[in-house]
């Protein structure tokens, strides 16, 4: 939710650098833009705009003189519409305090209301204006007291950036939205993400809640928000690659993301068995094991669910992170919540935590950003090393998670080579799966329904979360209808909506469902549905076949990246962009 990225170096393009920084980051939000840059004469230079920052080149001419220091944002709106008044930075009306944030202040509306009695003038209708005011009424105390003054009164959530005229230094501060510092030689960076400076440095450090850090040419001093005192940081060495984070020969993020499944898997299967069996223990000890996830996380969370009550018949209780409320008041020191997450950052998941911390329980995290919030806070981490995912719809993180619950629930039932083998095989598959006819055949089908209003899918058994991720997919990119059902539920309300040519994906895997889940398609059919089959074999039934392999446990796996290549051809024949829906961001930090 909402990218930012700042540098302070000895390099004179300080506002370029910032442009291509935030280029990387516009994944995060992608409404507006904007940057601002101080310049030698010490007065700060803000340009701000509507829409997507990736056409502009430079922003270098309109200086009036170099610039070391500059702050970025690109926007995912909260608080108030699209318009270039809200895009970030904003300043005071002196343009002395520049700031940009990303979060939710929610006790904006009082602080506004007490400035605007004191005479300061709002040029927005964003709840982050307030901190620039704010910083600005005290800065006779010097900028940092006045930062820090500022950021005391504020509550929510935040990761903000702040520089001024007076001063040479960039301060930031977080509470719950994530902040990593990168250091170069005599250059700092300070982003919401990595792939913002992995071209110039992969030395960073990571600023946690209730922290901030003031950055001059001399170095950065990390300070606590409440105590003040100083505090120390290591400098971690990350080992991404700058090409993982780049598009490359494809046109897409999704498209080469979805194509990385072929490689991904290899990595989460030589997850150290060791880890695994001690956290397989750590569940068949526990009184009460939930497994938690939003989103496509969530889905995931669903199919773990089916696959430890399928493969080692141990009930582990999905519930999405944004009602884990619910049962968080069931937890004891004794109870285990796993989170699934890509970002590691989702709010919604973080607060469900947060409850089960408060409870004493052990929390397992399956995250890919090892250096996340939810990593770090948790007892013991299971990385998915899927790389970084830039499209906003999730493809190679899901099935990575998948993966690793699949290893985890073997080794639950103390069968993990059993679990290995089964994921080394379904690799293999995947990679003859992945060809060019394939692609082209699945691109014929969404041509033939890229024009509907609706469509249906259907699994049964741990194909219903699939169908439910599937629709996802499709309804985040194509902007097509789309509903995932149980096979079961369909005749107890959702029949209703099949009239003549209402496409129906039904996922039919080689499992115990399958002639169920045929006779649901039979009923579907018989009342005018075109029926898509996903599935090993040919069946009547089917209007168009797409073959997938079998793969026993890992069928969610095998199932998901068809429907994956039908979600992004369904949206580039459409024209939309699927990297970056319309009113989705990658990293949801705000509740
Ligand atoms: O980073 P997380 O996995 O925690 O994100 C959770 C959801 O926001 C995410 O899966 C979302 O649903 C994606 N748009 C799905 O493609």
């Amino acid at each position: 939710m909402c990218g930012i990225f700042a540098y302070f170096g000895p390099k004179e393009k300080a506002a370029d650098i910032v442009l291509k920084g935030l280029k990387k980051l516009e994944y995060r939000g992608y409404d507006s833009w904007g940057i601002a840059a101080k310049q030698k004469d010490g007065r700060i230079y803000i340009e701000k705009h509507v829409g997507k920052i990736s056409e502009v080149i430079s922003l270098e001419d309109s200086l009036t003189s170099p610039s070391h220091l500059a702050i970025g944002h690109s926007r995912w709106a909260t608080h108030g519409g699209v318009t270039q008044f809200n895009a970030h930075p904003h300043a005071d009306e002196n343009n002395k305090v520049v700031i940009v944030h990303n979060g939710i202040f929610e006790n904006y509306a009082e602080l506004k209301q007490e400035l605007i009695e004191d005479a300061c003038l709002f040029s927005s209708e964003t709840d982050s204006e307030v901190l620039a005011h704010l910083i600005a009424k005290n800065m006779d105390e010097g900028f940092e007291k006045a930062f820090q003054k500022a950021i005391s009164r504020l509550k929510g959530r935040y990761a903000v950036l702040a520089i001024c005229e007076d001063e040479d230094k960039l301060i930031a501060a977080r509470r719950g939205s994530p902040l990593i510092i990168g250091q170069g030689e005599d250059t700092y960076f300070v982003a919401s993400d990595v792939p913002a400076f992995l071209a110039y440095t992969k030395e960073v450090m990571y600023l946690d809640d209730e922290q901030m850090v003031v950055i001059t040419k001399d170095g950065a001093t990390f300070s606590s928000l409440e105590s003040g005192k100083t505090i120390k940081k290591r400098l971690i060495s990350i080992d991404w690659e700058v090409e993982e984070a780049e598009k490359g020969e494809y046109p897409h993020f999704m498209i080469k993301e979805i194509m990385e499944q072929k490689d991904t898997l290899s990595r989460t299967i030589n997850t150290a068995e060791a880890k695994l069996n001690e956290i397989a223990k750590l569940i068949s000890r526990s009184d009460r094991a939930y497994i938690i996830g939003c989103g496509t996380a969530g889905y995931v969370a669903h199919i773990g669910e089916y696959l430890f009550a399928e493969i080692a018949n141990k009930e582990v209780i999905m519930r999405p992170a944004s009602e884990f409320h619910l049962s968080a008041r069931f937890l004891t020191e004794q109870s285990v919540v796993i989170a699934i997450s890509q970002s590691g950052e989702t709010a919604d998941t973080l607060e469900a935590l947060k409850l089960a911390m408060n409870a004493g329980a052990k929390i397992v995290s399956i995250v890919n950003v090892e250096s996340s919030t939810m990593a770090r806070i948790s007892d013991k981490i299971l990385p998915i090393k899927a790389g970084p995912e830039k499209a906003v719809a999730s493809t190679k993180a899901t099935t990575a998670q998948i993966a690793i619950l699949t290893l985890l629930a073997h080794a639950s039932a103390n069968k993990l080579d059993e679990g290995r083998q089964l994921l080394i095989q379904t690799m293999g598959s995947i990679n003859d799966m992945l060809n060019p006819r394939y692609e082209d055949h699945i691109t014929s089908i969404a041509g033939n329904i890229m024009n509907v209003q609706d469509i249906m899918v259907i699994g049964r058994g741990i194909s219903h979360p699939v169908a439910m991720e599937a629709a996802m997919k499709m309804k985040e990119v194509s902007y097509i209808h789309t509903e995932g059902f149980a096979g079961g539920e369909l005749k107890h309300g959702p029949i209703a909506l099949i009239e003549e040519g209402v496409p129906s994906v039904v996922i039919a895997p080689d499992d115990n469902f399958k002639n169920e889940i045929l006779s649901n398609a039979m009923e579907l059919k018989a009342r005018g549905a075109l029926i898509i089959g996903v599935s090993p074999e040919n069946a009547e039934v089917f209007d168009y076949w797409i073959k997938t392999p079998s793969a026993k446990h890992a069928n969610a796996i095998t199932h998901i990246i068809p429907l994956q290549i039908l979600a992004y051809k369904l949206a580039v024949l459409r024209q939309h962009n699927p990297d970056m829906p319309r009113n989705l961001a990658k990293s949801v930090t705000v509740k």
